[in-house]
């Protein structure tokens, strides 16, 4: 057997991404065990004393810090994990790539466009493999409804549905965390749900090139953090609750010409992670949910007994399925996203192919969320620059 090549990890903020990362480096050798590629856990950064001792305790980091530019300048760590709040993104990814540290970020990676294109222009200056933290992509379903749109099995795409409805914030005596801030933030739930939704339709069906949109905040106030100054107050959320948006993919697009509505809602009641989407051809339909993740629903035919849509259970006809389960219907799991994000990363990181969502998705992405807030304002349509991620999924010239 061939030495393993270990990879050495820093990781910035032990939250719930923090782990997730964690559980996806250590979980990379025994899902891709041929890569030869051995994550070492070297040094976690966390203003939190509690994350530090849980890095290290717990998570198997070889030691700990609070101040994150220790791991990016740490000589033994190859590549950085960014999972920081969102108003961090910008200055430690500009920092991991002035370091030359190819990094995986957690999306959004800037509060707005603007961050997000110069943490861009950094990682390009530097030339280092980045990653962004778009993990639907992965799920075997959603690749296997990518295929469809692009084999041409349901025709010409004429319409699509997507929505990303979370319950995460919809008890409003929730505490106002750095989520519901512009400073610590950026926007709501645009930047947070909606992302990730965009993210998938360029995908899955191709760029989006013009969008209106509307936006709503409906849980208006909330109480201060527990030990904080204002303790016992109520104080002003900042950003939005709901955003919804009616959009056109481009001629670039596998789907170019079709129109939909996305929707994205941080404080619906019932829908848990209700995060999906639908895409309607003239020959056919799929569908897919990731609070039924190992399914998608499929309509490819409109004639006979079998019209209507089959439900296909996840099977090794789902790509990368059977990496993970050898028997059929066994589910697969948000952390199964999380290993094959690491997985792409890190084949990209040592000299292989770079399959995984990059910095450019993540700006393609952010420029939609900018004029989604642009067009909320003035409620006109606003036409984007044609600026596909590189791993759109676009029309291949004649
Ligand atoms: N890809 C996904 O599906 C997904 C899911 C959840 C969150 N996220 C993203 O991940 C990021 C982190 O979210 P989370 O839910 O893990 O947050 P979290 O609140 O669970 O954790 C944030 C951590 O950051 C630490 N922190 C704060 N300031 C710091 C600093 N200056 N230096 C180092 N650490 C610091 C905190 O102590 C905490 O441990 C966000 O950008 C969020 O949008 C992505």
């Amino acid at each position: 057997m061939t030495e393993a090549k270990t990879i050495g990890v820093g990781l910035i903020s032990v939250g719930w991404m923090g782990k997730a990362h964690t559980r996806a480096y250590r979980s990379l050798p025994i899902v891709y065990p041929e890569l030869g590629i051995a994550p070492r856990l070297v040094q976690a950064a966390d203003v939190a004393p509690a994350g530090r001792g849980f890095a290290v305790d717990v998570l198997g980091y070889e030691s700990a810090v609070a101040d994150y530019r220790e791991v990016i300048a740490n000589p033994e760590v190859d590549v950085v994990s960014i999972c920081a709040p969102n108003y961090l993104h910008k200055e430690i990814g500009v920092a991991a790539a002035e370091a030359g540290k190819p990094f995986w970020i957690e999306k959004p990676v800037g509060r707005g466009g603007a961050e997000t294109e110069e943490v861009e222009a950094a990682a390009d200056a530097a030339g280092v493999v980045t990653c962004i933290g778009f993990n639907y992509r992965w799920a075997p379903a959603v690749e296997r409804a990518r295929q469809l749109v692009s084999d041409g099995s349901l025709g010409r795409i004429t319409n699509i549905r997507g929505r990303f409805f979370g319950g995460f914030s919809s008890n409003p005596d929730d505490p106002l965390t750095w989520r519901f801030l512009r400073k610590t933030s950026g926007s709501g739930v645009l930047g947070d749900l909606m992302g990730h939704l965009v993210d998938l339709i360029h995908y899955v069906v191709g760029p989006i090139s013009s969008i209106t949109a509307a936006t709503g905040l409906y849980l208006s106030e909330r109480p201060a953090l527990p030990g904080s100054p204002d303790e016992g107050k109520l104080l002003p959320v900042e950003n939005e609750d709901y955003a919804t948006l009616l959009v056109r993919l481009g001629e670039s697009a596998v789907g170019a010409g079709a129109i939909g509505s996305l929707e994205a809602s941080r404080i619906a009641v019932g829908p848990r992670s209700e995060y999906g989407f639908e895409i309607f051809g003239t020959e056919g339909s799929v569908r897919w949910d990731f609070e039924r993740m190992n399914e998608l629903e499929i309509a490819l035919t409109r004639t006979g007994a079998n019209r209507g849509y089959i439900r296909a259970v996840a099977d090794d006809y789902f790509p990368g399925f059977s990496r993970f389960q050898p028997s059929a219907g066994t589910g697969m799991g948000f952390d199964d996203l999380k290993v094959i994000e690491a997985a792409r990363f890190l084949v990209g990181v040592a000299g292989g192919e770079q399959s995984s969502s990059n910095i450019h998705d993540a700006v393609a992405s952010a420029r939609v969320l900018d004029a989604a807030e642009k067009s909320a304002e003035s409620g006109q349509w606003v036409d984007l620059p044609l600026v596909p991620g590189t791993t759109a999924n676009t029309r291949k010239e004649a």
